[in-house]
C-alpha cells in the first residue's frame, strides 16, 4: 500500500532520510516516532507527495513518486485522508458542515453526501455534535471532527501528524484508540508522534526516525 525504496531526502541541512526503505501495508496502523526536527512531517510529506525524494522512490497506492505528474497529485490527495496536530476546521462552519464539505468538492453526488457525512460523524461518536461550530468543543472532539472529515471520502491510506499533541492523555487514549479501529477497517494508518507513553497505550508497528534511519521499535523495552 506504502512503499518507500532507499529513499534519501535532504531538507536544508538536515538529512531526513538516508536511503531507507519501508513498507505498509493495509489495515496496519503504523507510528513513525522521533525528536522534534527529525523529519517526521517531513515523512509525511513526501506520502503526501508535498515533497519528492531526492534519491529512491516513494509509492502511495499506484502512485510513484518517479512518475507523478503536477496534475495527478490531486487523484493521490483525494484517496488521501490527513490529520494534524491543530486540527484545522473550518470555524465558520458547524460540525456536519465540516464534513460535508469534503465531500462537495469531489464527484461525490449531491443527494448522497448526508447519508456519507452522517456515517462518518457516527464512526467517530459526535452524531450528537452535528450542529455545533467547532469552537464549542472540546479539542478531542474537534479531533474527532478532523478525522471524520480525513475518513469521509473513503481514503485506502490516513495520516496523522501529532493528532494528540494538543490533547490531554485521557483524550489522546481515545482519538489512538479511534485511528486504531479505523486501520482495523483496512486503511493504512501512519501516526507520527513524539509521545511514546500513547505508542505503549495503544500498541502497533512502530519506527523511530534518528539521524535520517529508520529503526525498529520494540515496544515496552
Ligand atoms: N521548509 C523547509 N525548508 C528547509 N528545511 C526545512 C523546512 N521545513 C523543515 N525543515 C527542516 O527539516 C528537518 C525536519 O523537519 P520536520 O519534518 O518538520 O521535523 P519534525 O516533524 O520531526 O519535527 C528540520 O531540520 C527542519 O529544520
Ligand atoms: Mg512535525
Amino acid at each position: 500500500m506504502i512503499a518507500l525504496e532507499s529513499v534519501t531526502l535532504r531538507r536544508g541541512s538536515t538529512l531526513v532520510l538516508d536511503r531507507q526503505s519501508l513498507e505498509i501495508k493495509r489495515g496496519e496502523l503504523f507510528y513513525l516516532i522521533g525528536p522534534s526536527g527529525a523529519g517526521k512531517s517531513s515523512f509525511l510529506k513526501l506520502l503526501y507527495m508535498d515533497l519528492f525524494p531526492d534519491e529512491g522512490e516513494v509509492r502511495v497506492g499506484e502512485f510513484r513518486s518517479s512518475s507523478m505528474r503536477k496534475k495527478d497529485i490531486p487523484y493521490l490527495r483525494r484517496n488521501l485522508g490527513i490529520v494534524f496536530q491543530d486540527f484545522r476546521l473550518f470555524e465558520d462552519r458547524t460540525v456536519y458542515e465540516n464534513i460535508a464539505f469534503a465531500l462537495e468538492v469531489t464527484d461525490v453526488r449531491a443527494k448522497e453526501i448526508p447519508k456519507k457525512a452522517s456515517a462518518a460523524l457516527s464512526e467517530v461518536g459526535l452524531s450528537q455534535k452535528r450542529n455545533e461550530y467547532p469552537r464549542h468543543l472540546s479539542g478531542g472532539e474537534q479531533q474527532r471532527v478532523a478525522i471524520a472529515r480525513a475518513i469521509v471520502r473513503e481514503p485506502f491510506v490516513l495520516l496523522a501528524d501529532e493528532p494528540t499533541g494538543n490533547l490531554d492523555p485521557e483524550t489522546s487514549l481515545d482519538i489512538m484508540l479511534l485511528l486504531k479501529k479505523i486501520s482495523l477497517k483496512g486503511i493504512a494508518v501512519v501516526v507520527v508522534t513524539h509521545d511514546y507513553d500513547i505508542v505503549q497505550r495503544v500498541p502497533a508497528r512502530a519506527m523511530r526516525l534518528k539521524d535520517g534511519r529508520l529503526e525498529d521499535v520494540r515496544l515496552g523495552a
